[in-house]
């Protein structure tokens, strides 16, 4: 079945994530990418989706004179190369006018734009749940219907639920830990998800959300007792937490997958002067290789590690990387071509970016 979606604001990371996953995954626009899959995928746990929608099979008339009995409320989003609010407006108007003449009672949810955003979706019940209720999605010739809307509501409730946070150690989005997670590929119901930088957790709660067993650790004790703390907050019981220093820690349990934000430096509030860059720099690279040699001797091949490390922004603009790619492929690992710069995860003007490195042992 083909799928589409609406990409998040980094685009390349929305990417990667589908490509972890599913099959045939094909950027057709800034923002938008088909994929197939033979299950629907579950848009509550891909970080970096806003939307997704399936192709639909026939016209999309014969699809919502399918509806059974009752009011059908529908919005049009048009994702064609040259929409505009009208464009999308005059196709909702169409297919109201079709469906009236039918006989069924009809309302239409309009936005200021010629895509509904996810807000709009979201707020007027649009994304997928409701059978009588649903936003089609126009791109060319093909229409697709949503099938899902990122609940941007459940993400802050999940990140400010939290009882135990900790500004200074930064604090990872849930959504970009679930992207970490899948970037590991599909991994099997209960595999254990190792976060050997575990902080205040939400690596963890994550994978716990998605039905994997979580194992965490951190060389902070007082960490290792907020996530517990965390965890135990969300009800959480699979989980097994330890206090160790990532570069010289024996991992007592089975491990299948590897997702981490690794160590990020000193909180930056300006660009770092060079002398400072090449300090943390050193620091932040001692501690993500030495995790990785260690981690090389511990683990399965084939295992899969996705680790956030830092990239700091310079005065120009630009951000400078840790470039510790050969020396990880000289440790024996597969760097996925992606993380050769390709997945900087930053909000506008951020000191410290997170830049995502994929790799699986050989
Ligand atoms: C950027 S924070 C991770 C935050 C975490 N993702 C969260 O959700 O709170 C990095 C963590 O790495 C830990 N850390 C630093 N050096 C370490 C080492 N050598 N081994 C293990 N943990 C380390 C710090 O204590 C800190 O909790």
């Amino acid at each position: 079945m083909q799928y589409l979606a609406i990409l998040g604001r980094k685009a390349e990371i929305s990417i990667a994530e589908l490509e972890a996953l599913f099959q045939s995954v094909q950027k057709i626009a800034p923002s938008l990418a088909i994929f197939k899959s033979d299950n629907p995928p579950d848009i509550t746990r891909l970080g970096g989706s806003l939307k997704i929608a399936k192709k639909l099979e026939v016209a999309v008339i014969e699809h919502l004179s399918n509806i059974p009995d009752g009011k059908i409320t529908f919005g049009v989003s048009d994702y064609s190369k040259n929409a505009s609010p009208r464009s999308a407006f005059s196709e909702a108007m169409k297919i109201k006018k079709i469906l009236t003449r039918h006989g069924r009672s009809v309302r239409i949810v309009t936005g200021k734009d010629a895509t509904l955003s996810t807000a709009t979706s979201l707020h007027n019940g649009l994304s997928g749940k409701n059978p009588k209720k649903c936003e089609l999605i126009k791109r060319g010739n093909d229409w697709y219907q949503v099938i899902g809307v990122q609940d941007i509501d459940a993400y802050s409730r999940r990140d400010q639920a939290r009882p135990f946070r900790d500004a200074k150690v930064g604090m990872l989005p849930p959504k970009l830990a679930q992207i970490l997670i899948n970037l590991c590929g599909p991994l099997k119901n209960g595999a254990t998800v190792l976060d050997p930088f575990c902080g205040t957790g939400v690596v963890l709660q994550e994978a716990l959300l998605m039905g994997y067993t979580a194992y965490g650790t951190d060389v902070n004790e007082r960490m290792i007792e907020y996530s517990e703390k965390n965890l135990k907050h969300f009800d959480f019981s699979n989980f097994k937490l330890a206090v160790g220093d990532a570069t010289n820690y024996k991992w007592t349990e089975k491990i299948d997958a590897v997702a981490c934000e690794g160590y990020l430096g000193a909180p930056m509030s300006t660009p770092p002067a060079e002398i400072k860059l090449k300090e943390q720099k050193q620091i932040c690279g001692d501690i993500v290789l030495g995790f990785l040699k260690n981690l090389s001797t511990q683990i399965k091949p084939n295992t899969p590690v996705a680790i956030a490390i830092p990239a700091w922004l310079r005065e120009d603009g630009t951000y400078s990387r840790l470039e510790i790619v050969d020396e990880i492929k000289n440790m024996g690992y597969n760097v996925n071509n992606k993380s050769l710069g390709g997945l900087l995860y930053y909000r506008e003007g951020q000191i410290v970016a997170r830049d995502i490195i994929i790799l699986r042992k050989v």
